[in-house]
């Protein structure tokens, strides 16, 4: 799959929320496992920028926006979305947010459903910053990447609408 015209490079942000990750409590495995599958599953040249950031509403959209100046088509969080006090990455996104995109949150739980019944706990979201596509997955790695799964055939056709430049009439 491509994400834009062949062989052209795509810059995608890559985003782990956990204040105990981030905090040195333990290793961030949502990075790797974000990278890994995405280098798999697109053939485009991909240049990663990787942040790992605490549960900070403030911090997280000052991230997005970051991303979104260092020229991402695509950024994808993980963490951050469950019911705890701290799980603000819904709230963070939307806060900078154009507008949702509220079909990539509704798939994502209905597959997901499929596996776990605690997938109903996750606030999984899309939304467009600017011309830039982020998705807030879960924050458990195997989770992460299967809901990136169950949503990836709509990304590149997404991401080309909003490089789009619009043509007066
Ligand atoms: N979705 C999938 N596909 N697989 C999972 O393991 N974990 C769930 C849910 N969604 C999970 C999932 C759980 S246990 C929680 S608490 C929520 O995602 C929120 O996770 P987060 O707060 O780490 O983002």
């Amino acid at each position: 799959m491509t994400l834009v015209d062949a062989l052209d490079p795509v810059r995608i942000g890559i985003v782990s929320i956990s204040d105990r990750a981030s905090g040195g409590v333990y290793e961030d495995k949502g990075l790797p496992a974000l990278r890994e599958w995405l280098q798999q599953a697109l053939h485009n040249p991909l240049v990663f920028e990787a942040r790992l950031i605490p549960d900070e509403q403030a911090l997280i959209s000052q991230t997005l926006i970051d991303l979104v100046d260092a020229g991402c088509s695509l950024v994808l969080t993980t963490g951050g979305t469950g019911p705890a006090i701290r799980d603000v990455t819904p709230e963070a996104t939307l806060a900078v947010a154009d507008k949702e995109m509220p079909g990539f949150g509704e798939q994502m739980r209905m597959e997901s459903l499929k596996f776990t019944p605690n997938a109903i706990l996750s606030r999984n979201l899309a939304a467009v910053v600017d011309r830039t596509l982020v998705i807030c997955l879960p924050g458990k790695p195997k989770g992460a990447v299967e809901c990136l799964s169950f949503v990836v055939q709509a990304i590149p056709h997404c991401v080309e609408v909003l490089q789009e430049v619009p043509t007066s009439c």
